[in-house]
């Protein structure tokens, strides 16, 4: 903080606390020192250091490029890294993401989150842009592979999501959009017979609140819809989903 950020003030966080073993979860109270510029997560990092080193929570990269700091805040998914506490107002709630089994505290377990997406899901790929590096011969230039980092905000946002676990839900979806529109070697037929299911993308309500939730622009909901298209016409492609 420099000299000339105002005085922190105190904000009230409640903050959702589970262990194993416990009877049940409950929310716990902190009172803590906000700036203007203190993010939900250094907020919560805060309480670690000075109230309570058992807090437990996720988090990585401090830029929203990990996925790993998802969780709902006031009731909203969010990345506690990129969202400010100061506009919260007095009293500031912090729960794990919905619709995903919670291990402990704010910690959800994601491993049920990756297991949704399609077998063909290649575990490496390329996450940014790389600025300097020059492409081979013959490319013009290095294209980011996926927008989706993973963080699971539109499953804990999807309302289809919190009334059944069978749904694949709209990451995956989304996923499996992607590979029709490029499929690097993937066989079509069985990304549409995957999405076909009826836990796939008919299973889809249409409310849109992955979208809403999606921090990286995947904007899922379209993608579904893209999906639905090209199984209703039987084709191998899909419409391109562009940025909005
Ligand atoms: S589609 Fe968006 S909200 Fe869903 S996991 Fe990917 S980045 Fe997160
Ligand atoms: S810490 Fe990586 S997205 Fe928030």
């Amino acid at each position: 903080m420099s000299a000339a950020d105002p005085l922190p003030t105190t904000r009230r966080f409640r903050v959702y606390r589970y262990k194993r073993g416990d009877p049940g979860w409950r929310f716990d109270p902190f009172e803590v020192p906000v700036g203007p510029r203190t993010t939900v997560l250094d907020a919560l990092r805060w309480i670690q250091l000075h109230r309570d080193r058992t807090l437990a929570l996720r988090h990585s990269c401090f830029h929203a490029s990990c996925g790993t700091c998802g969780m709902q805040v006031n009731g909203r998914e969010a990345l506690a890294c990129v969202t400010l506490a100061d506009p919260l107002g007095s009293t500031i709630t912090v729960e794990p993401l919905a619709n995903i089994p919670v291990l402990t505290d704010l910690v959800v377990d994601m491993g049920q989150v990756f297991a949704r997406f399609p077998d063909e899901i290649g575990t490496v790929r390329m996450s940014e842009k790389p600025s300097r590096a020059s492409p081979p011969d013959g490319i013009d230039t290095y294209e980011r592979f996926e927008d989706c980092i993973e963080c699971g905000l539109c499953l804990s946002a999807c309302p289809v999501s919190a009334t059944s676990d069978a749904y694949v839900g709209p990451a995956a979806l989304a996923a499996a959009q992607r590979l029709l529109e490029e499929p690097r070697g993937v066989d079509p037929e069985r990304i549409l017979d995957w999405a076909g299911d009826p836990a796939g993308a008919w299973r889809c309500h249409v409310a849109f609140e992955c979208t809403e939730a999606c921090p990286s622009n995947v904007r899922p909901a379209e993608r579904i819809m893209a999906l639905r298209g090209a199984l209703a016409a039987g084709r191998r492609t899909v419409a391109t989903v562009t940025p909005g």
